[in-house]
């Protein structure tokens, strides 16, 4: 019998990471980011940075393809695979830019040596490099030259706000049916639906 529980889809998100994490998972913090501007959709991996009450915080550079996309087609589809539950979250929603206020908030919270590493390599993303020893040659640099201070926020730190307007929660079934909750946000209010697998 198929259990249908009425919590909020965040929430439920959530959980689902959670027991993920407690069945082994390392890092079930990530997602199958998918943009589309003029021409073909484009997906990759991004981390959750937080989920909210009303979406999914991450953060990139500022001349990436996905933050280009994102400026002229807001839309996202979001899928989070989570493999020891053969489990699926799939979220549809739009971006909501982080000020420069909140990108300072989130980049004052993460390590200093991915504030370092994110100073090396962001200017450069996705360009070619000439070797390998680029970016630590870049890293060392900024290192010495940071070192006692703090390092200042990079132009290129930028994050968005995934906001939910759709959720759909899929769970592979072995030997019964799989079940599939599908949330949608209608007029303030998230209404739930089960559908057919
Ligand atoms: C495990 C993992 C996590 C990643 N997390 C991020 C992330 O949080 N933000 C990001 O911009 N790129 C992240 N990347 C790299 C992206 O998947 C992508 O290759 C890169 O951002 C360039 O994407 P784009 O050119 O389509 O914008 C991650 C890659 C992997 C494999």
């Amino acid at each position: 019998m198929i259990h249908i529980d009425t919590c909020h889809p965040l929430e439920k998100m959530k959980a689902w990471i959670e027991s993920e994490k407690a069945m082994g998972s390392d890092n079930p913090n990530r997602v199958v980011l998918a943009t589309s501007s003029q021409d073909i959709p484009r997906s990759r991996i991004v981390a959750i940075r937080e989920i909210t009450g009303e979406g999914i915080v991450f953060f990139t550079q500022r001349e990436t393809r996905k933050a280009r996309d994102l400026s002229i087609n807001p839309r996202v589809s979001m899928t989070l695979w989570l493999a020891q539950q053969q489990r699926q979250v799939v979220l549809e929603g739009y971006v909501k830019a982080l000020t420069d206020e909140e990108n300072l908030f989130y980049w004052r919270t993460i390590p200093r040596e991915q504030q370092l590493r994110f100073t090396a390599y962001a200017p450069i993303s996705s360009h070619a490099i000439p070797s390998p020893t680029t970016l630590s040659e870049k890293y060392r640099d900024l290192k010495s030259a940071f070192e006692n201070r703090d390092i200042p926020m990079s132009d290129h730190y930028c994050g968005f706000h995934a906001i939910a307007i759709s959720m759909c929660f899929y769970t592979l079934g072995s030997e019964e049916f799989s079940e599939v909750l599908h949330f949608e946000y209608c007029h303030g209010k998230w209404k739930q639906q089960l559908l057919s697998p």
